[in-house]
């Protein structure tokens, strides 16, 4: 094996614990140590006569107005602010892909069509640092739907949701109250891999919230379950924290319709915290009673 063979593997690990740590835009070509950059004399910092790398812009990505992208080498001022932090698509901004988002979901009529049009969809990040959509489990039709925070490793790599440790938690959960994926729908409210876990930006959920109030319209069940705070207060709208909110039913308005959503632990918060797997379990029952129709469980 040659010498560029043997580091071959050690570029790629490095490449990948970059991604996992959440590495997931170049803003430049080589680094700068930026504390010392400011610290530098003004005229240093000003110099003008760098050469500059001009490049078309990709494919679907809106380009400056003189048509290219101009890197000055190397940049030695203060950082600049990054060009493009929203995605790769024509609406940069995330208001702007959220009401892209909410034009477009609109207008579909399935699941099917929903998912072709995420998978199509460019005006969120995340969509370009994801393996894979990750968009359902489960049966569509089923009166019952959860709904977790996004995707982590195990999901992204397979391309449905809750696949991993805290995937075969809910799954014992549901067992145990007599449910499986055959009665019961699985989803989340940002449907790609956030890099290395980190949570979704609320500009991230806002963008994508047009497409999970969607898929609940047309999944149409008589109950959701939020899977912890970021599912709980994108879909109920209320501020309180997970441990105050769950347990509780709140009203979610479809139309003329009013579906019932049940907040509760994520079961990747239980696996950290295996003692409140008891609250879960009683918030568990609560849905039993609700699916049985039982009085008080409201
Ligand atoms: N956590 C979530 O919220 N959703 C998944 O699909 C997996 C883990």
């Amino acid at each position: 094996m040659s010498q560029g063979d043997d580091r071959q593997p050690d570029l790629i690990a490095n490449l990948d614990f970059h991604v996992e740590a959440g590495l997931d835009l170049f803003l430049d070509e080589a680094p700068h140590d930026r504390f010392a950059e400011i610290d530098a004399p003004e005229p240093a910092r000003a110099a003008s006569s760098r050469p500059v790398l001009e490049r078309q812009a990709p494919e679907g990505v809106r380009p400056p107005a003189d048509e290219t992208f101009r890197t000055e080498l190397p940049p030695r001022g203060p950082a600049p602010p990054p060009a493009r932090t929203y995605g790769q698509s024509a609406s940069a901004r995330p208001g702007e892909a959220a009401g892209d988002a909410r034009a477009r979901a609109k207008d579909v009529q399935t699941l099917e069509e929903l998912e072709a049009l995420l998978a199509g969809f460019d005006g969120c990040p995340l969509k370009f640092t994801a393996k894979n959509l990750v968009f359902a489990d489960g049966n569509p039709a089923a009166k019952l739907m959860f709904i977790g925070e996004a995707p982590g490793a195990d999901e992204d790599r397979v391309g449905k949701p809750f696949m991993g440790r805290s995937g075969k938690l809910l799954d014992r959960m549901m067992a145990a109250i007599g449910l499986d994926r055959s009665n019961a729908y699985v989803t989340n409210i940002v449907p790609w891999r956030p890099p290395g876990n980190r949570n979704p930006t609320p500009q991230e959920v806002s963008i994508c919230k047009p497409f999970i109030e969607r898929q609940i319209e047309l999944a149409d069940p008589d109950l959701i379950v939020c899977l912890g705070s970021p599912a709980t207060q994108a879909i109920t709208g209320t501020k309180d924290g997970i441990l105050k909110a769950r347990g509780r039913f709140y009203p979610y308005r479809v139309g003329n319709r009013e579906i019932r959503a049940l907040a509760t632990l994520h079961p990747a918060y239980l696996l950290r915290q295996p003692l409140q797997k008891r609250l879960a379990w009683r918030d568990f029952r609560t849905l039993r009673a609700a699916l049985d129709g039982k009085a008080g469980a409201v």
